[in-house]
This record gives structure tokens, C-alpha cells and sequence, in this order.
């Protein structure tokens, strides 16, 4: 009990005081102390705010830096990385009073809505890393109305973290007689799952694959958000692996687009999909070439052109023996987005790897 509440509560006994209430007396101390800090705070007024938007790259200062912050600040920094990149910021000094002036971190756009990734105070901070799992890092600092420091100064950068690249990808697979025989049906599976992705950092904060299975009539479409790593992937791609292909042949490529768009349509399924904000997204497509005719090759090109306005890359493998590259060009986004297999053999790492860095690329233009 403080002396002010024990010599008021004396004053009402003394003065037999039938109702006294003692409560009203904490409320007025706080009111008092309130007074002494706005009096304090007088003497170092508020630091000034920085900018507050940053993209790409750069540094990121508490208010005032070099010298020290002011009393009651209140800063927000809203850092941007380039589509597909996260955020990484890494401190080079960092000073703050421990107990009561603060450097929060969000993973995300808003210092409101999006998940706490640290909460900073005191010192000997520098050289830590802190990264985003999207393309967008958040930060409010806040100082009390005492004890001011140098605060903190930070460099940030846009990252890709993730083998190959921090991007969202449908594979679409080829469930028909592609190559002639139910084999290389079953050689093209393999290739996806133990060579393709063998090596990929699958999951949340890496590269997110939906794996597709098309058939004739139907596709088998898996969530973007189903493999949370590259065993689940396998495990989910070795699945398609035991469905029988039953000579099946492709009636036509505008049905194989028209199934695989269904899946790719991000603003009809884009949440629930699990595609991710910012994050670019493709679509790498098996499929059998030629097309059958003129006419079927304009009518999938209508899907194409809906997946690539939507800001979907197209990575296109073409599969046959007298594949025709040039040909396929128009269903991709660009030259450098389309490849032949004319036989099973080009399957190999080699070819993987190819794929992943098409896969990685910013397609600059649509076709
Ligand atoms: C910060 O700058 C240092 C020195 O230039 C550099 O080595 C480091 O990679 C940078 N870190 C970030 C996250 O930008
Ligand atoms: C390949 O396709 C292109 C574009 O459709 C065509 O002009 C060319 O003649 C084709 N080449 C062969 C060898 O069929
Ligand atoms: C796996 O990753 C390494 C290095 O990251 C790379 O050199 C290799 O080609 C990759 N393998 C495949 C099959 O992509």
C-alpha cells in the first residue's frame, strides 16, 4: 500500500467518513505520475520517422540514427521484395533500452494482421538474420518516454532462398501413351519425382509444387499446400505412378489445357488452392505434341493465353518423337520456356536441371 492511498484512508477514518472510496486514489496517482513524464519528455521530443516503404534493397534506420531516437516514437517500416524473393534483413547495430523500447518484426505486410517473427530489444543484435517466407517484412518500433539510444541500422535485401527458387508450381504429367508405350508413361512419372524435384526444398517457405495427373476425361489435381515436403511430393507423384494408362490416347490439346487450367485458374481457386501472395507461379506442362490440327492448337492456345494473363508462367515439355519445338512456342511464355523430348533417354539430370532454371526465370513477355 502506498503512503498517499494510507494517509487518505487515515483521513477517512479521522473524519468518519461513511463512504470513502479508496479506489478513486490509485486512479489520481497514476494521473500524477503521468504529469512528471509528459514534463520529461518535454526535454527529448519524439524522433522523427524514417520513410516508411522500401523495396528491393537498401537500409532501414530507427528514428534520428546516427544520434539517438526521441521518447515515444511510434515507426512503421513496410519492406517489399520482387515477386518470387523474400525479405533479409541483417543488423548492423542495434542498441535499445532492454526493458521498454522495442523493434518488432512481422513476417508480412502489416505490423496488425500478419505473425510476429521477433520482438528486439537491448544489444549485441548485429549480424543477425531475420528473414520474411513471403515477399513482404513489416516492422513498428516503439521507445518509451525514457533512457533514449542509438537505436538500430539495418541493411535488408530480396533473397531466393529456396532450391531452385521460392515459387508456386503445377506439374502437369501426361497420363496418356505419350511416348508409345505405358513404360515411358511410367519413365516421365519417375523423371518428376526422383530426379525433377529430387533435390527441391518442397514445402511453405520454399518452392510449393501442386503435382496434376491428366487424363482423358479427368484430372487428379493435388492442392499446392498438400506437400509440405519433397517426400510428401514423392510419395503423393509415385502415387500416379501405379495408375494404369490403358493405351488411352489425348483426344485433343485444347481438352489437356482446358482440364489443366481448372487447376491453375488462380482467381476462382486461388486460397483454397493454397497458392501463395507474390509469389510467381507456373505451370510446368507434359505434353504430347502435335496438336491435331490448326485448329486445335488456336483453341488450347485461348487456355494459354488465360493461364499467362493471369501472370502464370508456362514451362512447356513437348513429348514425341517428332516433337516441334518452334511449334509449341505459342502455348509457352517465350522461346526460352519450351522443350522437346524426342526420346525417354533426355530425361536425365541434365535435363532437370534445365527445367529448373526455365522454371526460375521472369518471363518477360507473353506470347
Ligand atoms: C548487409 O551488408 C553486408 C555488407 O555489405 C553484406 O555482406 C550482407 O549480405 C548484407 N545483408 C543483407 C541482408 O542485405
Ligand atoms: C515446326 O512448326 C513451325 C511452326 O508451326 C513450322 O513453321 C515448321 O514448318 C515446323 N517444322 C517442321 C519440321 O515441321
Ligand atoms: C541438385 O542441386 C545441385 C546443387 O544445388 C545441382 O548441382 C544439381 O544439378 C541438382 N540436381 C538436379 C537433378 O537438379
Amino acid at each position: 500500500m502506498n503512503i498517499f492511498l494510507v494517509r487518505l484512508l487515515t483521513l477517512c477514518i479521522l473524519a468518519t467518513f461513511v463512504t470513502c472510496d479508496p479506489h478513486a486514489v490509485p486512479h489520481k496517482k497514476v494521473y500524477n505520475r503521468k504529469t512528471k513524464l509528459v514534463e520529461n519528455a518535454a526535454g527529448t521530443p519524439r524522433g522523427e520517422c524514417p520513410n516508411d516503404q522500401y523495396t528491393g534493397s537498401g537500409m532501414v534506420t530507427s528514428p534520428n540514427f546516427p544520434s539517438n531516437y526521441g521518447n515515444g516514437d511510434s515507426c512503421a517500416y513496410f519492406l517489399t521484395a520482387p515477386l518470387g524473393y523474400v525479405i533479409q534483413v541483417q543488423f548492423i547495430t542495434f542498441t535499445t533500452e532492454a526493458c521498454c523500447d522495442f523493434l518488432y518484426i512481422y513476417d508480412g505486410p502489416s505490423p496488425i494482421i500478419s505473425p510476429l517473427l521477433v520482438r528486439l530489444a537491448g544489444s549485441n543484435l548485429a549480424k543477425t538474420v531475420y528473414s520474411s517466407s513471403t515477399r513482404w517484412m513489416s516492422m513498428q518500433f516503439t521507445s518509451d518516454q525514457t533512457n533514449n539510444m542509438q537505436g538500430f541500422q539495418a541493411n535488408f535485401s530480396s533473397i531466393d532462398t529456396a532450391i531452385p527458387c521460392n515459387r508456386d508450381v503445377v506439374i502437369a504429367m501426361d497420363a496418356h501413351s505419350t511416348l508409345g508405350t505405358e513404360a515411358n508413361y511410367r519413365k516421365q512419372i519417375d523423371f518428376v519425382s526422383n530426379t525433377l524435384v529430387a533435390n527441391w526444398t518442397v514445402g511453405p517457405t520454399g518452392i510449393q509444387v501442386g503435382p496434376t495427373l491428366y487424363a482423358q476425361d479427368e484430372a487428379t489435381e493435388y492442392f499446392l499446400n498438400d506437400a509440405k515436403s519433397v517426400a510428401d511430393l514423392q510419395t503423393i507423384i509415385n502415387g500416379f505412378r501405379k495408375q494404369s494408362i490403358n493405351g488411352q490416347t489425348l483426344d485433343s490439346m485444347e481438352v489437356a489445357f482446358e482440364l489443366v487450367t481448372s487447376g491453375v485458374d488462380v482467381p476462382t481457386n486461388g486460397a483454397e488452392a493454397g497458392w501463395r501472395l507474390g509469389v510467381q507461379r507456373v505451370l510446368v506442362m507434359f505434353l504430347s505434341f502435335p496438336p491435331n490440327n490448326d485448329a486445335d492448337l488456336q483453341a488450347a492456345k485461348v487456355y494459354t493465353d488465360k493461364i499467362i494473363s493471369q501472370g502464370t508462367t508456362i514451362v512447356l515439355v513437348g513429348l514425341n518423337s517428332n516433337v516441334n519445338v518452334t511449334q509449341m512456342i505459342p502455348l509457352s511464355s517465350g522461346p526460352n520456356f519450351v522443350f522437346g523430348v524426342s526420346d525417354v533417354s533426355q530425361l536425365n539430370a541434365a535435363f532437370a536441371t534445365s527445367i529448373s532454371s526455365a522454371l526460375c526465370q521472369i518471363a518477360t513477355q507473353s506470347n
